[in-house]
């Protein structure tokens, strides 16, 4: 097999399935498998990630994700299987390990702005004296939680004292604080793909609140890309070790800020937007993969 497309879901959605297409309007083999399907056997010293079919051999692992709800172990276990089929040779689109960084809004955060990239004040913290403090001296501030998409779970406090009794309950269901200054922005955010070095479109997300997740009923709106945001935009995803990537930028004050580097974003909202199918340049990158 050319091309195998690995996901949670049992049945592939919108964005896997435009890949799937696309890949297979260029005549490569192509499969998908839920992650669930994958299994490890290591006998007498030789390791194989199969199926129910038999072994799994591919060029391109395409992973439009980990997992959504899930635990620490059916997470660890994902993540080494996928490594595993990395490792044998397959080239992994995103990376596992970029996969892995981009899940993760403290390591995000921090890669980004270790690479001179404009990103929010944040505090990421267990200790709740610590975090109380933080939400004090930063005054507006977002408590995401530490793995989350579409914005899901993101809460904005302007009093310290409402964020202190969020942050103490988060703790006792053994949650990590991951607190942010509210960026004042207009009632938008800016969504960047990128694929393969190159960002190939650019949308406003407009909403009437806060969160600017077309999931919490933003609306895309084609907008023009810029020198500067395509810059920011290729370094974050650079940065982050991705091959294509959803960039979200902040329209601060100050200047940009970017909140984070999705590394299997939707993009059904974007396609609608700009007319812009992000499968199509991704499909010619994974061509060139498998053909080198
Ligand atoms: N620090 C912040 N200041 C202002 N708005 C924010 C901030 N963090 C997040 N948001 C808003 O919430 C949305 C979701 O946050 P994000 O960090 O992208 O998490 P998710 O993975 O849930 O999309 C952003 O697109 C933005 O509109
Ligand atoms: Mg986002």
């Amino acid at each position: 097999m050319d091309v195998v497309i690995v996901a949670e879901s049992p049945t592939p959605d919108e964005p896997t399935r435009d890949i799937y297409f696309e890949v297979k309007k260029r005549g490569l083999g192509v499969r998908y498998v839920p992650l669930q399907r994958l299994s490890v056997k290591i006998y007498n010293g030789a390791t194989v990630v199969e199926t129910r079919r038999g072994p799994l051999s591919a060029s391109v692992v395409v992973i439009r994700g980990l997992g959504y709800v899930i635990d620490s172990n059916v997470l660890m276990r994902r993540i080494s299987t996928l490594r595993i089929l990395e490792q044998s040779g397959a080239v992994a689109i995103n990376p596992v390990d970029a996969l892995v960084n981009c899940r993760n809004k403290l390591e995000t955060i921090y890669t980004l702005s270790k690479h001179g990239i404009p990103v929010p004040p944040t505090v990421v913290t267990e200790d709740l004296y610590y975090g109380y403090m933080a939400a004090k001296e930063m005054g507006k501030v977002v408590l995401k939680p530490i793995q989350g998409s579409r914005g899901f779970g993101a809460m904005l406090f302007e009093d310290p004292e409402q964020a202190f009794q969020v942050m103490r309950t988060l703790l006792i269901a053994r949650n990590p604080l991951y607190i942010q200054k509210y960026v004042e922005k207009p009632n938008r955010d800016i969504r960047i793909i990128v694929i393969d070095g190159r960002a190939i479109g650019c949308m406003y997300r407009v909403s009437s609140g806060w969160k600017t997740n077309i999931a919490q009923g933003a609306v895309g709106v084609a907008c023009t890309l810029t020198p500067e945001l395509e810059e920011l935009a290729v370094k974050a995803t650079d940065a982050m070790g991705l091959v294509y990537s959803g960039v979200d930028i902040g329209e601060g004050r100050e200047g940009y800020a970017v909140f984070e580097v999705n590394a299997s974003p939707d993009w059904r909202g974007f396609k609608q937007a700009t007319g812009i199918n992000p499968a199509v340049h991704l499909a010619e990158y994974i061509q060139r993969v498998v053909k080198k």
